[in-house]
């Protein structure tokens, strides 16, 4: 497995695969990698002859006050898990050699970006969009791979392809849970033994809220009032959003006529979690 910190050397191992006609799949992520990467990387390592995993905690995608700086980070881990899943190339490029001196260029997506994450992260997806379109350009992936847990982030990347003409196909897959249905998370690392067992209502809520939604309830309000309930009953968590909006837009729905995202964010603690489902 090739290991390398710099964009130049990722380019010219991509410019030699890319001689010998074998197809590239990618896998962005910030490192600290558990079974929801690697549901992404063995998908990845399915579908392509080359297979890239890129390792960088993006300082752009975090606001201020943010967890940038405690973000957790273990290289030497994330390297053992993806040689064991044969992964080509892994990328772990420091932020200066990501944002040269002088670095002004942003992509974003509007309207995607108002709702959920984005009313109260609002840099949050412009950093996301622009260090996914230089990992594009970077890797020249036929393939990138986004886990639907990140269900906002998975639909404005898409949206982004498909608005720019990226030549790139992105394959969603799906949410990876714990045995205890906690989605999987980096972020899970900083709860405590009492906050790990308060986090499972996350799941509870959606779970609930998701029969009530296929039991025939299509008041968008009442399903959300159900979820709400069920997470404020827990005293250690704290609602930052409960919304349920349409596929396409991303806009809150009152009547549920389509398919809908159902996604919430909670803080545990200090740890804001987040998790959905499409229904
Ligand atoms: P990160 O949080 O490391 O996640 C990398 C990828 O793994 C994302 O596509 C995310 O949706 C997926 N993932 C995380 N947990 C998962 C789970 N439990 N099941 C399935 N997939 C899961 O998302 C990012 O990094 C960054 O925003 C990034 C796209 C790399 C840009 O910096």
């Amino acid at each position: 497995m090739i290991i390398t910190k710099t964009v130049k050397e990722v380019k010219e191992h991509v410019r030699e695969w890319k001689k010998q006609g074998l197809s590239i799949g990618l896998v962005p992520t910030m490192g600290y990698l558990h079974e929801g990467h690697a549901s992404l990387i063995k998908k990845a390592r399915e579908d392509n002859d080359i297979v890239i995993v890129s390792d960088f905690v993006n300082p752009i995608q975090f606001g201020v006050g943010e967890d940038l700086e405690s973000y957790p980070r273990d290289f030497a881990a994330d390297c053992k898990l993806c040689e064991g899943l044969g992964v080509d190339l892994i990328f772990n490029p420091s932020p200066e050699e990501m944002y040269l001196d002088g670095f002004h260029s942003h992509v974003g997506v509007d309207v995607l970006s108002q709702n959920l994450c984005g009313k109260t992260r609002p840099i949050h997806f412009n950093g996301v969009c622009t260090v996914v379109t230089k990992l594009f350009n970077i890797s020249e992936a036929n393939r990138a791979y986004f886990g639907q847990k990140d269900a906002q982030q998975l639909c404005i990347v898409k949206r982004m392809v498909r608005d720019l003409n990226y030549n790139i196909e992105i394959i969603g897959c799906p949410i990876i849970r714990e045995d205890d249905g906690l989605a999987k998370s980096s972020r899970n690392t900083y709860l405590n033994p009492e906050e790990r067992k308060a986090a499972l209502i996350l799941n509870k809520a959606l779970t609930s809220g998701k029969s009530l939604l296929l039991s025939g309830e299509l008041d968008a309000d009442k399903i959300k009032k159900a979820i709400t309930d069920i997470i404020n009953s827990e005293p250690l968590a704290k609602i930052d959003y409960v919304e349920i909006v349409d596929t396409k837009e991303l806009q809150p729905v009152k009547q549920i006529t389509g398919e809908v995202l159902c996604a919430i964010a909670v803080y545990i603690g200090k740890t804001r979690l987040i998790d959905n489902f499409f229904a």
